[in-house]
């Protein structure tokens, strides 16, 4: 197996608080890295950088790691461009639209799917994102959300069942819930890693505290990892229910109440991965106009936070984290280091990975390489296509 030494890299982000200047970015000046079997076996100074078999000159571009998107909803057939210009003039959402892309779901072939899907994640790529993670919800009957987790697993490792993602329409909900925690649930598990829920008392499509506990608790009875879809358009339950249950994140969070903060708080994650964090999604409230959650207020509460895009057809369809870092720096007053950690290893700890999201000996050798001198770039240039996965 032959070894990569990059070099020429400005400024290298490696998350590791030991490396570099010891911030939390753990930036190192001037840096290279040598790279062996997809994983990196050494990251330091470039002027005392072993030899390599090959070797790769970035040319005084950063280095950061590559972006974990830890929540997307990337199987789908469908537009819904004409619901988004109905909202942008007035039109609140309530996820009713979801019905929508159920319906043209459903419709698609197999390879149509893949195929967006396939398309998606190349997009993701192209903006620096090397891991992601994929929900199903788009499907609602046991044979269609078996399908999506099955292309969501041609794409990833990290698969989540979001049978209840919403009450398909002309269901009665009673007999859905026990769909979802029962047979749905048996032919998705095999193909999950996660079990997720949209929690939202305030919309009549999706499901209140009782109905996501009963479905988090059958989904991790079947061996998943529960993750919450909580406190969106509304305070709810949803964050007290993910702490409760240990949830690796809550995601949205834009409607927090004081005991909501505290509770997560108490649940920041530990050195072994355990804990729940909040992962915070501005892309949706960009593109449903809403009010951004106060992220400063958060980080200066001590909530561990990771940003994801959320990709999906309805309240934000871009797959762009360096969109997502520049409207958290923007509009949820983090800074650019903040956002930039958040984005990477953030979205490490909402996916309870240690191996992705830093750039230390032993991590994947996953590096999105900006075009730039520096990762404040990604806030200071919004829009810019500066960002991309390094293909070796
Ligand atoms: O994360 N909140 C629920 N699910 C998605 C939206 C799905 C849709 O509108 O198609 C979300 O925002
Ligand atoms: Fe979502």
């Amino acid at each position: 197996m032959s070894t990569v030494l990059v070099t020429g890299i400005a400024e290298l982000v490696t998350n590791d608080a030991n490396l570099g200047d010891g911030s939390p970015l753990g930036i190192v000046a001037d840096a290279a890295l040598v790279l062996e079997a997809g994983r990196v076996a050494w990251v330091g100074p470039a002027t005392q950088a072993p030899d390599a078999d090959i070797r790769h000159d970035l040319a005084g571009r950063a280095v950061i790691p590559g972006f974990v998107d830890s929540h997307s909803h990337l199987v789908f057939a469908g537009d819904r461009a004409r619901e988004f210009e109905a909202r942008m003039t007035g039109t609140p959402y309530d996820g009713g639209g979801i019905a929508t892309t159920v319906a043209a779901t459903r419709a698609a072939s197999d390879e149509l799917l893949l195929a967006r899907t396939r398309a998606l994640v190349a997009e993701m790529r192209a903006q620096g994102t090397t891991t992601i993670e994929v929900k199903s919800g788009y499907g609602l009957t046991v044979a269609d959300e078996a399908r999506s987790l099955r292309v969501a697993g041609e794409v990833t490792g990290e698969t989540t069942f979001l049978g209840a993602h919403v009450v398909p329409a002309g269901a009665d909900r009673a007999d859905y819930l026990a769909l979802v925690t029962g047979p749905m649930l048996a032919a998705c598990a095999p193909h999950a890693r996660w079990v997720d829920v949209f929690c939202e008392p305030a919309s009549k499509h999706a499901f209140d505290g009782d109905e996501a506990r009963r479905v988090l608790t059958a989904g991790i009875a079947a061996g998943l990892l529960p993750r919450v879809h909580g406190n969106q358009l509304s305070a709810g339950p949803g964050v007290r229910l993910a702490v409760e249950l240990s949830a690796a994140s809550v995601d949205h969070c834009t409607y927090l109440t004081e005991s909501d903060v505290e509770a997560l708080v108490g649940a920041a994650p530990q050195p072994d991965r355990s804990g729940t964090v909040a992962t915070l999604l501005p892309g949706v409230e960009f593109s449903t106009r809403s009010p951004y959650p106060d992220a400063r207020a958060l980080l200066d509460a001590g909530v561990v936070l990771a940003l994801a895009t959320d990709c999906n057809p309805g309240t934000c369809f871009t797959s762009s984290m360096p969109l997502v870092v520049a409207l958290a720096v923007r509009e949820m007053g983090m800074s650019p280091a903040e956002a930039v950690w958040a984005a990477t290893a953030g979205g490490a700890l909402a996916l309870r990975r240690n191996d992705v999201g830093h750039l230390g000996v032993g991590a994947r050798a996953d590096l999105a390489v900006l075009e730039a001198p520096t990762y404040r770039h990604l806030a200071y240039r919004p829009g810019m296509p500066i960002a991309r996965a390094l293909d070796l």
